[in-house]
């Protein structure tokens, strides 16, 4: 049978579907466009995508031969799973195998945006380390603070078991209502994901809520946080800083407001992104697309009720 794969991946474990299928993966350094997709999946049996591939009723009709999608990625927003269901095809995630990845960088982001980490590196390559000074680039604990996770699910509960190692309380908005956390927490971080339930979940209403002081992380789906109120709750102080792995139009354009704060760290969605991590994210994407087009039990599929 015919695996098409959207990107080429670190590591060879694709070499391990070309054993049973013949296997074509996409060459080029950038995300395939939807036409470019209908076309390079149009004869494909299976597919193994990204999160960047949007894959829905037309990507259906226009690769009618497809009985099974694997993403190489825990979220799967991009795509449309009830559509999937109805046509009975089975779509594959990669959870479990970028949980410590993606709760180190959140745990990157939470110290470096209340350490002003990126800020003051960013002033010393400027020239602007004059002396040591004694309110200089001044930040806000982490020890012994808060922390309220969004979110408890596993990539939640990894940054939560950092949390003991620095002193801190974690709170969670179950059993907690989401406004308590908002309201208690020095750290907030985001751990759902994107769905229509949490889109837009933390606005202005929520902003506000936070103390001023405080530090919000996004490693999940940009979509979650309202990006216009949080550049203004940046901006008139009402929480102190934020760092993002994620935002609601990647790439973020060069001249987005956000990269103009000070009190604001993007990062290029990198939770996932160190060698093993990717590796074994391809490595279970195949072991999904090798189970389903043999008949056996897929290792994670989001929709069991089509098997
Ligand atoms: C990355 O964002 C993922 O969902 O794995
Ligand atoms: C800082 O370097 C200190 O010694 O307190």
């Amino acid at each position: 049978m015919r695996v098409a794969v959207t990107r080429s991946f670190p590591g060879n474990e694709t070499d391990r579907l070309r054993a049973f299928h013949d296997v074509d993966i996409w060459p080029e350094r950038r995300p395939l466009s939807s036409p470019e997709l209908y076309r390079f999946a149009a004869d494909a049996d299976a597919a193994i995508t990204m999160l960047t591939d949007r894959i829905d009723a037309s990507f259906f009709d226009a690769c009618p031969r497809i009985r099974v999608v694997a993403n190489v990625a825990v979220g799967y927003d991009n795509i449309d799973v009830a559509e999937a269901t109805r046509r009975g095809i089975p779509v594959a995630n990669t959870p479990g195998v970028l949980t410590e990845a993606t709760a180190d960088l959140a745990w990157a982001l939470i110290l470096g945006a209340a350490r002003r980490v990126v800020e003051a590196a960013e002033a010393v390559k400027a020239g602007r380390w004059v002396t040591w000074e004694p309110d200089f680039m001044l930040g806000v604990d982490v020890a012994g603070g808060v922390l309220g996770i969004i979110g408890m699910g596993k990539i939640g509960s990894a940054v939560a078991r950092r949390a003991s190692g620095f002193g801190m309380d974690v709170i969670s908005h179950r059993p907690w209502a989401l406004d308590d956390v908002l309201e208690l927490s020095d750290v907030v971080s985001i751990h759902v994901p994107l769905t229509e339930e949490t889109r837009g979940l933390i606005g202005e209403r929520e902003l506000s809520l936070m103390k001023r002081t405080a530090v919000l992380v996004n490693t999940a789906r940009g979509p979650v946080v309202d990006q216009r109120a949080l550049h203004l709750a940046l901006r008139e102080g009402w929480i102190g800083a934020a760092g993002l792995d994620v935002v609601v139009e990647e790439p973020i354009q060069k001249d987005d407001a956000l990269l103009s704060l000070p009190n604001c760290i993007v990062l290029p969605h990198i939770g996932s992104a160190t060698v093993a991590t990717r590796r074994r994210m391809m490595a279970l994407a195949v072991d999904n697309v090798l189970a389903a087009l043999a008949g056996e039990p897929m290792p994670s599929v989001v929709n069991p009720e089509v098997l």
